[in-house]
């Protein structure tokens, strides 16, 4: 496995393509797109990466699979009458599906389904409390305490994030939205601020690969079919418009943030985290996906088979 991610390293950073560093929300325009970190995570223990993985960078919208399993273990099968498990086959922020179908997100991962989750685990608490509550199931899943929020990225979308205010209230026109707009928009901000490497964030993901048992830390974090479930919003929903092209190059259920990462799961075999910060145009890491594709053809770990 070492000698996969050293070639995989060494391929990528060779790269003169590397696509385009997020830049609507400026603090990630600020990131050197030269980076490329991989871990690969395994069930019996081993973690094996290349390049900066011990580099933090901001989740972005990979914390959206957090939130999803913590609003699931909340609320259970009733998150599914706040946001649909449909892919959009839009772009992540698009509004127009919303107006089509009275407000309901189409999936949780679109910024519109995450902003309605995030509302959803609000429960009447305060957006500190949301926040706490979020980081430490993040911390707990990665078995990491040190684990915590980029301030200033987080800052640096509030005064940006014209966007996402135009969804929420959107959704709040629809009488969807059951915390003031200010509240969720800033829980969720800061949860997409979190920052993490991707040592951390491939041990986050264990959770996924063995039926919902973190198998590093022995302990079960959400029943067999929840993780079944999770993953399959992943493969389907978890690139956005990007998502088919995704399943067809990698075949892994997986999850991209706008900070140029990805978690990727292969059930039952390894959860892999990769992070270049450079974009395709969709808003998926450039580097990141070409990394997968080339560790799923060394592995024959697709979903889909060999
Ligand atoms: O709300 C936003 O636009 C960002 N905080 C997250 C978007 C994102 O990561 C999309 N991912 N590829």
């Amino acid at each position: 496995m070492q000698a996969i991610l050293d070639d995989i390293y060494t391929t990528m950073m060779s790269r003169t393509d590397r696509g385009q560093v997020a830049n609507y929300i400026p603090q990630l325009a600020c990131v050197n797109p030269d980076q490329f970190a991989i871990t690969v995570a395994l069930p019996d223990g081993q973690v094996f990466s290349a390049g900066c993985a011990e580099t933090l960078f901001s989740i972005q919208s990979i914390s959206k699979v957090f939130t999803l399993t913590i609003a699931l273990g909340k609320l259970g099968d009733a998150v599914w009458s706040r946001v649909g498990r449909e892919p959009s086959g839009d772009p992540f922020n698009s509004i127009v599906q919303l107006e089509h179908e009275n407000g309901k997100p189409r999936n949780p991962f679109i910024n519109a389904g995450a902003i309605a989750v995030v509302d959803a685990i609000m429960m009447g608490h305060q957006p500190r409390e949301t926040l706490g509550e979020i980081l430490q199931f993040v911390r707990f899943l990665a078995n990491d305490e040190s684990i915590g929020i980029d301030e200033k990225v987080a800052q640096s979308e509030l005064t940006t994030g014209d966007r996402n205010a135009a969804l929420a209230h959107f959704m709040a026109a629809y009488g969807r939205m059951k915390h003031p707009v200010d509240q969720v928009l800033g829980t969720y901000f800061h949860q997409c601020a979190i920052s993490m490497s991707c040592q951390q964030l491939a041990k986050a993901g264990m959770f996924l690969v063995s039926d919902g048992v973190n198998k590093h830390t022995g302990v079960r974090v959400v029943s067999a079919q929840r993780a079944r479930r999770i993953n399959s919003l992943m493969l389907m929903c978890g690139h956005y418009d990007g998502s088919g092209e995704f399943a067809f190059r990698v075949g892994l259920p997986g999850k991209s943030g706008v900070g140029g990462g990805i978690l990727a799961v292969a059930p039952g075999k390894a959860s892999i985290a990769v992070w270049s910060p450079g974009l395709d145009r969709i808003g998926n890491s450039k580097l990141g996906t070409e990394a997968l594709e080339m560790l799923v053809q060394r592995t024959g770990w697709s979903i889909f088979g060999h």
